[in-house]
């Protein structure tokens, strides 16, 4: 199914962008107007653009009924100053709850019972029940288009960052489990970084993986393998020598799934990419190759 987005109502088009751009962090975007009236908001159309400088960029979208600007948007054109308060589990609901469309001038601080915890640079406030907050200056505002639906980026420069102590690891560093953070999905779904649902996936940055395209083709085309089995595969720098292939091939699985055909010993390679023996398995892929023993004898 091909769509152009031009001929969806607005609708549908949030729906669908928004459930298949997913899961997004949440950024909970405390601002002030020129009267110094605090407004806080969650925003997951956000993300992390740059290191050096640090810069977090958000979007709030004019409403969809009337193309009117939300309060954060008006707050930011008014004094360029915003704290972003990223959002976990233990405060989810209230930052649901500060989601609602008070009038302006109602702080969701308060509606939503947040701690609101001065700043030191900037005048809005952060909250105090996130782990992680930035304050920052806002560098510039994007207006992305006119009318209800079109997004404003709200350019962020960080210059304090505070951290929850109880969120670091031994070594000082932020823990991914500890942070317990949470993330915004389609309709009214969120999903949650719990330690059933992380991974971890060897950088690739460090070596010159040979690609998928430096596999054999036995391999690449394997009835067995899947795309996450090649793409690790892949990853390796080079064939496994002849020392490694004989080493393999003397183990007993080894030797019975080779008995058992091509598939037998693909499933059994899956297994060792399964357990991460990433070179092991790619040396049994490669036993295959002329029927023989691996030292050609
Ligand atoms: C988890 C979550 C994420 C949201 N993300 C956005 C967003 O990225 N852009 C947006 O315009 N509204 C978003 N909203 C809706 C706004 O939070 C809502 O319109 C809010 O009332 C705006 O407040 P304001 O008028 O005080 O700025 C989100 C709501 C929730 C609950």
């Amino acid at each position: 199914m091909t769509l152009d987005p031009a001929a969806l109502p607005t609708k549908d088009l949030y729906g669908l962008l928004s459930t298949a751009v997913a899961p997004r962090p949440i950024a909970c975007a405390a601002t002030v107007d020129g009267a110094g009236r605090v407004n806080l908001s969650p925003f997951s159309y956000f993300n992390v653009f740059s290191t050096v400088p640090p810069i977090l960029v958000f979007s709030p979208i004019r409403r969809g009924r009337d193309g009117s600007a939300k309060d954060t948007l008006a707050n930011v054109q008014e004094v360029a100053e915003v704290t972003i308060n990223v959002v976990n589990f233990d405060m989810v609901e209230q930052m649901s709850l500060a989601s609602t469309e008070y009038e302006k001038g109602v702080n969701e601080f308060e509606k939503a019972g947040f701690t609101a915890v001065a700043s030191e640079i900037v005048r809005p406030p952060r909250v105090g029940e996130s782990p992680v907050s930035f304050e920052c200056t806002v560098d510039q505002v994007v207006p992305l288009g006119e009318g209800g639906g079109a997004g404003n980026l709200v350019v962020a420069r960080v210059v304090r960052i505070h951290l929850d102590e109880a969120m670091l690891d031994e070594a000082g560093v932020l823990d991914t489990v500890k942070l317990d953070l949470v993330a915004r999905m389609g309709a009214s779904y969120y999903c949650r970084a719990t330690p059933a649902s992380l991974f971890e996936i060897p950088k690739p940055l460090r070596n010159m993986g040979m690609g998928v395209d430096g596999l054999p083709e036995h391999i690449r085309f394997s009835e067995v393998l899947t795309g996450n089995n090649l793409g690790r595969l892949g990853n390796l720098e080079r064939l496994p020598e002849a020392e490694q292939l004989r080493a393999v091939s003397s183990l007993s699985e080894v030797v019975a799934a080779r008995a058992g055909g091509r598939n037998a010993l693909h499933r059994l390679a899956q297994q060792y990419l399964e357990r991460g023996e990433t070179e092991k398995a790619l040396a049994v892929l490669l036993l295959e190759l002329d029927g023989s023993s691996p030292t050609g004898q």
